[in-house]
This record gives structure tokens, C-alpha cells and sequence, in this order.
């Protein structure tokens, strides 16, 4: 008997284990909104859906990318010395104290004036001629080894077959020497004319833009560095590879901005890490039972799976185009999305999954912004068919102009356009409770990282150009 019972408790703890261990994964017993998949097997599953946690060497040099890069990068990221009429900067649509976007539905580009939601469409021959047709995306996290695909139609992704280590829409004239597709990325708002180089005849950037001349483009990028006494000095300090002013390419400059990118905007400590870290009371029991929802009935993790919550695929989920989209259908105002990259019919509509991380921070949501309410945004994910039909274009968070605002529209006000969109939908409507949305919703908020929530310090006090940084 004496020796017996040691044993019998060890027997007794390891079956309460047993039945209530995985439970404890989310603080609690299945029940309540849990109710329904509370079995063992469905809690397994269910974990197994849970991604690992992420760690330093999931990023781009272990997560310790050379400061000295850093902060060439950021000065280069915040300087307009990279647009062909030196009034816009990288910084304008991605925007240390807009969250890394620029808090509009669709970015107001070269000629535009003001930060954010205040920014106008500038005046007299510098006015913008169109609004740039795509929501810029935030810059969150964009320094992890498993984004090898950049924009919303991933037409610029990782590809060790090609000389330049990646597929893009420069083709044969994208160089050598990139680090990462982050750092390629940066080759390219230089060469958008509504973005940054200017219309027509504007500037000698422009007139390369306007040539489809892209080597000459970033050659004369280079030119501009090559004549700072400050960024040649910076340059030589931070490559190894340049020794002299005339070593400087553009490429040195897209490597800094995207080690900048990759180290100011890494985001992995909102509550949903720490928890998956194993702090069981980093998140809310709401933001838990959110999470079980996500990972579970209502479906999200089919795409928004992985370390990030995206699988980095493409999907027709149905969502209102705004803006003057690019230059697709007989009106040329559509947005084909992921068959823009690939030329494939099957592919049209389709936008790539985006991550989750800090997603409260960074609206409007949506490849046009067409969401300015997160809920609503989460709502329309729900029931993508039912959310477009009663779609309110109040919404939209653009700069009124009325030659600009009478384009904005044209899909939607098509009922044939919008039945294509609607065809072409691939997510099915989940039923949810209001209770439930409320649940799902706390956790889309213990994903922000809290680091994020000012990032006023990853702004310059001048760059070396000396060119305004007031927007
Ligand atoms: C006029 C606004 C504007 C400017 C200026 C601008 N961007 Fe963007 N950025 C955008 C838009 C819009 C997209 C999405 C385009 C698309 O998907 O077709 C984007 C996409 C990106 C992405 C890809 C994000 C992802 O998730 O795929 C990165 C990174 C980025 N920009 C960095 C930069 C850098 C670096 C610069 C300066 C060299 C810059 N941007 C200048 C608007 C802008
Ligand atoms: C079929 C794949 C799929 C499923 C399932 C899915 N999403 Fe998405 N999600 C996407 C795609 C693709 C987009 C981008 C669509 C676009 O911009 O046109 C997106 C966009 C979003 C956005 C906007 C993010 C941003 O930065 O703009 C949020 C928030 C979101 N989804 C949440 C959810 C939630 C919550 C669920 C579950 C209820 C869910 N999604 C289910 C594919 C999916």
C-alpha cells in the first residue's frame, strides 16, 4: 500500500494531463465558442495548424544585418534625391509615422504634396496625372528569408535560374549583386513614373523611364550619389567592394535600403509571438478563443498560414476595385492582379495572401484599400460575395479630384465588371456570430507587435542631399 501510492498519484496527475494538457494551450477548457472542436483529435489538429515561432535566423543575416548599411539605407529611404524631380521619397507611401503605408486607399505619387491622409494632388504642371492604382503595402517584416515574393501580384520573386537570382519585370536588364528580394525591390518605385521618376520629358529620369531604359535609369541614380561628398563618404565606409566615388551603383544603394527595410521594421513580439513562445498569458483569453477561431472554424489559416499568417499565394477573394487600375479590360481601369505577372487567365483577380502582423496598424486593407474599418475588413473575409454587394465607396481614403474621382468608380458602377470579380471568387462565406467576429477581432489586435506602435525614431532629422524631409 505504502509504496503503491506515489505511483497511483503519478498515475492520476498524468491522466488529468492527458485530458486537459492541450486545452491549456490556449488557457482553458474547450468550451464556450470552443465548444464544438473541443475533441482531442481537432485540439492536435488544431495545434499542429499553430506556426513555430519566429527567430533571428528566419530573417536576412540572422537578423543582425551591418549597422553601418542600416543607416546608409535609411537615409537613402527617407532622401527625395531618388526621384527624378526630387520631391518624393520612398518615405512618402511608406512612412515611419504612418505605420510604414501611408495611411490612404491608393498612394498619392511625384507631385503630390503633404504625409499621409493629408496629402493633397499638388497643384498647377506638378500636379499628379493619375492616382497610383495599388494600396501601398506596410513594410513589416519584409527582412524574413520566407517573403520571396514582393507586390500584391508577386511579379518580382526569388528565382535561382535566372542570372540575377530573380524573376522581374525588368527582365534581362536586371543586374547582378542584389542581397535579398527585398533589397531588389528597391530598384523599382525609382523607375515608376506616377511613383517616382517623373512624367515624360520632366527629368533626365523620367526621359529614361519614358525610353524603358532602366540600366540608364539607375546609372544616372548613381550619378546623383557619386556627386554627394556625404554619401560617397558613407559609401566607401559601409562596402567593402568601393573604394572611389565612381564604384558607386544603384544596386549598393537598394542593398542599404533593404537591410533598413529588414532591421527598422521587424516585427515578431506582439502577444501572438510571446505566446507562441510559450508565455501562455501573453494574450487575453478573448484574443485565445480569436485564435482558436482563426485557426479553426473560420477558416483563415487555409491561406493566412505559416509564421506570418501568409502562405504567399495568390487568391480571388472579391474584392472592390477602386482607382484607376492597370490599364487591364476593355476600359483599361481593371485590375487582373496575379495574371498581370503571369499572363495566365486563370490567375485573374487573384492578389497575394498578405501577413497579418501589426494588421490593426496598417489601413486601409486590401490591395486598393477599399477597407478603411479593420472589422469590416475581416467581415468581407467572411463573406466576400455578400460585402461587395453592399459595399460602401464612402469609405475610401483618397484626395478628392473630380477629373481623379471620375475614374475612381468605373469598375463598381459596371455591374458586368463587378459580376467578373464576383465569378471569380475562391472564398467560401463562414457563418460567425457577432460574439465570434468580436473574438476573432481580439486576436487580429494581439498581433501588434507593440514596438510598432511609434516608430518616430526611425526618422531622419535631414539627409545628406539636404532636400526637405517635410512631405
Ligand atoms: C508613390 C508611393 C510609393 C513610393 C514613393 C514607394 N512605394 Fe513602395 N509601394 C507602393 C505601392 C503602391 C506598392 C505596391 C505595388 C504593387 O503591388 O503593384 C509598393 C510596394 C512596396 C514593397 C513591397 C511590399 C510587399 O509586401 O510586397 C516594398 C518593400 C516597397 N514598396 C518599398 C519601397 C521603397 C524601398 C521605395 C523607394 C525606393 C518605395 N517603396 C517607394 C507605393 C510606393
Ligand atoms: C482563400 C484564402 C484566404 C482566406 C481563407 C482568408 N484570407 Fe484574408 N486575405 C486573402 C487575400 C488573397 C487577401 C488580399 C486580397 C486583396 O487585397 O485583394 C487577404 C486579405 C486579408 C486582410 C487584409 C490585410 C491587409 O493588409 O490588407 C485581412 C485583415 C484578412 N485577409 C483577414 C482574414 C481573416 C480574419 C480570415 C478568416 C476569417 C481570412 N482573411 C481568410 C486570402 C485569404
Amino acid at each position: 500500500m505504502f509504496s503503491l501510492r506515489p505511483v497511483l498519484l503519478i498515475a492520476i496527475v498524468l491522466c488529468l494531463l492527458a485530458s486537459v494538457g492541450p486545452a491549456t494551450l490556449w488557457g482553458q477548457r474547450p468550451g464556450g465558442v470552443a465548444q464544438a472542436e473541443g475533441s482531442p483529435s481537432v485540439i492536435s489538429k488544431f495545434i499542429a495548424r499553430l506556426p513555430k515561432p519566429v527567430k533571428d535566423r528566419d530573417y536576412y543575416d540572422d537578423g543582425r544585418p551591418d549597422p553601418l548599411k542600416v543607416e546608409l539605407g535609411r537615409l537613402l529611404f527617407f532622401d527625395k534625391l531618388l526621384s527624378g524631380n526630387r520631391n518624393i521619397s520612398c518615405a512618402s507611401c511608406h512612412h515611419s509615422l504612418t505605420d510604414t503605408g501611408d495611411g490612404l486607399s491608393l498612394p498619392v505619387g511625384e507631385g503630390g504634396r503633404g504625409l499621409g491622409i493629408t496629402r493633397d494632388t499638388g497643384s498647377g504642371l506638378d500636379a499628379i496625372h493619375e492616382r497610383v492604382p495599388r494600396n501601398a503595402p506596410p513594410v513589416f517584416n519584409l527582412g524574413a528569408r520566407e517573403f520571396h515574393r514582393m507586390f500584391h501580384d508577386g511579379r518580382l520573386e526569388v528565382d535561382p535560374s535566372q542570372p540575377s537570382g530573380f524573376i522581374s519585370p525588368a527582365g534581362d536588364d536586371f543586374p547582378e549583386g542584389l542581397d535579398n528580394v527585398l533589397a531588389a525591390q528597391a530598384m523599382f518605385p525609382v523607375t515608376s513614373p506616377a511613383e517616382m521618376a517623373g512624367q515624360g520629358n520632366e527629368n533626365e529620369i523620367s526621359q529614361a523611364a519614358a525610353l524603358g531604359d532602366l540600366p540608364l535609369l539607375w546609372e544616372l541614380l548613381a550619378q546623383r550619389l557619386r556627386a554627394n561628398d556625404t554619401y560617397v563618404e558613407l559609401f566607401i565606409q559601409t562596402f567593402p567592394d568601393i573604394n572611389a566615388r565612381e564604384d558607386i551603383t544603384y544596386v549598393h544603394a537598394a542593398n542599404a535600403i533593404g537591410a533598413f527595410e529588414s532591421s527598422a521594421w521587424r516585427a515578431d513580439q506582439s502577444p501572438f509571438d510571446r505566446f507562441l513562445r510559450g508565455d501562455r498569458q501573453a494574450m487575453s483569453v478573448r484574443a485565445r478563443k480569436g485564435m482558436h477561431l482563426f485557426y479553426g472554424k473560420a477558416g483563415c489559416v487555409a491561406c493566412h498560414n505559416g509564421s506570418f499568417q501568409t502562405d504567399h499565394e495568390f487568391y480571388a477573394v472579391c474584392m472592390p476595385q477602386i482607382g484607376p487600375g492597370k490599364g487591364d479590360g476593355a476600359t483599361g481601369h481593371e485590375d487582373f492582379g496575379r495574371e498581370q505577372a503571369t499572363g495566365n487567365e486563370a490567375d485573374r483577380f487573384k492578389f497575394r495572401t498578405p501577413t497579418l502582423r501589426n494588421v490593426a496598424l496598417t489601413g486601409p486593407w486590401g490591395h486598393v484599400g477599399a477597407f478603411n474599418d479593420l472589422r469590416d475588413m475581416v467581415l468581407h473575409q467572411l463573406d466576400t460575395v455578400e460585402s461587395m454587394q453592399s459595399y460602401d465607396r464612402y469609405q475610401v481614403v483618397l484626395p478628392y479630384r473630380e477629373d481623379l474621382a471620375a475614374i475612381d468608380f468605373q469598375v463598381l458602377n459596371d455591374p458586368d465588371l463587378v459580376s467578373d470579380i464576383v465569378e471569380a471568387n475562391e472564398l467560401k462565406p463562414r457563418r460567425l456570430s457577432k460574439k465570434e467576429v468580436d473574438l476573432l477581432m481580439e486576436f487580429m489586435y494581439a498581433l501588434t507587435d507593440p514596438n510598432s506602435i511609434d516608430i518616430r525614431r526611425d526618422t531622419p532629422m535631414a539627409v545628406p542631399s539636404g532636400l526637405p524631409l517635410a512631405e
